[in-house]
């Protein structure tokens, strides 16, 4: 049984956890066990207090929708600070304010912010609890939400503080919706501070605030504020990678294990890629997940790299994720998981854009109003998520709580690009690989990203993610490729090559494993490739093609790129080196010179 009290004799968290108190004057503290009767209390409140609607147990047992403010849908870039002591050092990519007049207004702000509400104070551990390549933050918040949103997607509880000791390292993490109750005041379903919010990251005292917003990445600080906005500052500081990466497990049918890292810019697909089911003709072949979102990666004492997934949940996308695109995801979410902005059907379900061909005839949409086929709204938003525990994924890799984690032995850059990008090649080298995710890009699908089919360079996809300047992100990956025994190959794909008429070459989803098969076997050295400007590329001949009627023709188109369109886009790279150009290592000068050369 739980007293809510804390459960540790640790004098720096105990004293920081007594200030935060002081500043935001809280009603009550209550320290979180992480345990399912807790979250049970939790939930039962949230219903009570409409905040959360309990979906049927028939039908997703231990599940519960929550709809957020329609102006809290998702994470706010524009919001989002890296507090160094120096502009310099976070880089023209960041956004950037002194540090200490950053405190003194995010002071101000969390001064008596949690009037009315309770402070839940959440240890939690990135990584497998105990695990060398874990690291330990503990989170204070005044949204339960959050509690039992963290409780999914990281470890969370006693065993965390009992890793941390009496004087171990955590990274202190401060969230608050910033809407004080006065006495008497009504709370609102889903509290915020649309106005004034601020994610805010301080690199070099490895500390998190964050006010105003109770959405994913915005207020579960143990995901991109922590590991990979501070994590990339720590990863830097001691000779490791914190990346935007999923990480899966490839078995042949001899039944040897190749993991793979792999990079893409947010919305093309990289759940669905970590999930991959191999089509049935491609006997013996399998795939299993270590994560779908961050890996960390560091050297291991043999000189090879070693990966975990500090995350124990899926924050997935619901749209678009059905039976026929990723079932393993689906499958994720049957039991125990948060839905967050989805429809609610009429037999206490829940249902998205996608899930089925045929939406059904009545629903309550992600704002709370009625919903019928065809009224011109979309019934769930577009970043609408499902929270759901990692145990639940029928595809689990076996070692995913391994505490030295699984050897990396390559890595994957990925783009959305329409034209030109061959479907896969193979780098030449680290540095060549290296440049091939520094300049790597995706084409906007959405016109709130920007006008759509512009390219948005996303360097390993890292660039809302990365805590500093990001030319010296790139020259890191360098530094960090020179002191291996047995680095990992380095892949870049293009899943979204459209043909003349507009139509897509590719089928992409399980049909990837296809390429998938032929990356593994580079990187160990077996299958075969032909040199070309850009990098090793497979041949027709190189790829399984049992189960697919994919012409030799088709292939060469699909893997074709023309020369003088090719360099001209080259030299478009100028213009995100420009911007980093007092910091940019000078290979990736040499690399793209090479390629114009070799072009
Ligand atoms: C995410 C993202 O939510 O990359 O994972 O935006
Ligand atoms: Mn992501």
């Amino acid at each position: 049984m739980s007293d809510h009290q804390p459960r540790t004799s640790h004098a720096a968290l105990l004293k920081w956890v007594g200030k935060m108190t002081e500043m935001c004057r809280p009603d009550a503290v209550r320290w979180c066990d992480g345990s399912a009767t807790e979250a049970e209390e939790l939930f039962a409140g949230m219903v009570k207090s409409g905040m959360a609607i309990k979906l049927n147990p028939a039908k997703r047992p231990n599940c519960y929708l929550f709809r957020s403010d329609p102006r809290d849908v998702a994470r706010v870039e524009k919001r989002t600070f890296i507090c160094s002591v120096s502009k310099d050092d976070a880089g023209p990519t960041n956004n950037w304010e002194e540090p200490r007049a950053m405190r003194h207004k995010l002071t101000d702000m969390f001064t008596g912010c949690m009037a009315g509400r309770t402070m839940y104070v959440i240890p939690f551990s990135m990584g497998p609890v105990g695990s060398p390549l874990a690291h330990i933050g503990v989170q204070v918040t005044d949204s339960p939400y959050v509690v039992v949103n963290m409780r999914i997607m990281a470890r969370v509880g006693q065993a965390v503080l009992d890793v941390l000791g009496e004087d171990g390292f955590f990274v202190p993490c401060v969230h608050s919706v910033g809407q004080p109750l006065a006495p008497g005041q009504k709370d609102s379903p889903w509290p915020c501070n649309p106005d004034n919010t601020y994610i805010v990251h301080f690199p070099e005292e490895r500390s998190i605030v964050s006010y105003g917003s109770g959405y994913g990445g915005n207020a579960l600080l143990g995901k991109k504020c922590l590991a990979l906005r501070i994590a990339s500052c720590m990863a830097r500081d001691h000779g490791w990678l914190a990346e935007h990466m999923l990480i899966l497990g490839v078995e042949n049918p001899e039944g040897e294990k190749t993991y793979v890292a792999a990079a893409f810019p947010s919305a093309c697909g990289k759940t669905n890629f970590a999930m991959i089911i191999p089509p049935k003709e491609m006997k013996g072949w399998k795939v299993t997940t270590v994560g779908d979102d961050i890996g960390w990666i560091k050297p291991g004492a043999d000189g090879r790299l070693y990966g975990i997934n500090p995350e124990n949940g899926f924050f997935g996308v619901a749209p678009s994720t059905s039976a026929e695109t990723n079932p393993n995801a689906l499958a994720s979410c049957a039991k125990d998981t948060i839905f967050t902005n989805v429809a609610l059907t009429d037999d206490g379900d829940v249902w998205w854009e996608g899930l089925t061909p045929q939406p059904p005839a009545h629903l309550i949409d992600w704002t709370g109003q009625d919903w019928t086929p065809g009224c011109g709204r979309v019934s769930s938003h577009p970043n609408s998520r499902f929270t759901a525990p990692i145990a639940n994924c029928p595809c689990l890799d076996s070692a995913v709580n391994d505490l030295d984690g699984v050897p990396i032995k390559a890595f994957v850059f990925g783009g959305r690009r329409m034209s030109d990008v061959p479907l896969v090649y193979q780098a030449f080298t680290w540095s060549h690989g290296v440049y091939l995710g520094a300049t790597m890009g995706s084409e906007q699908t959405a016109a709130a990203e920007g006008s759509i089919g512009t390219l948005r360079r996303d360097p390993m996809a890292m660039l809302p993610f990365c805590g500093y300047h990001m030319a010296d992100y790139f020259r890191h990956w360098l530094k960090v490729g020179k002191h291996l025994e047995e680095a990992p190959r380095i892949f870049h794909v293009n899943w979204f090559r459209k043909d003349a008429s507009g139509k897509y070459m590719w089928p992409g989803y399980g049909q990837n494993m296809r390429v998938l098969r032929w990356i593994v076997e580079r990187a160990n050295g077996r299958a075969f490739a032909k040199e070309s400007p850009l990098g090793w590329l497979p041949r027709y001949q190189d790829i399984d093609w049992r189960g697919l009627d994919y012409s030799r023709e088709k292939w060469n188109e699909l893997m074709s790129f023309d020369r003088t369109r090719t360099a001209h886009q080259t030299l478009a790279h100028e213009e995100l080196f420009i911007s980093l150009f007092d910091h940019l290592p000078k290979e990736m000068i040499f690399e793209r010179e090479l390629l114009l050369s070799r072009l």
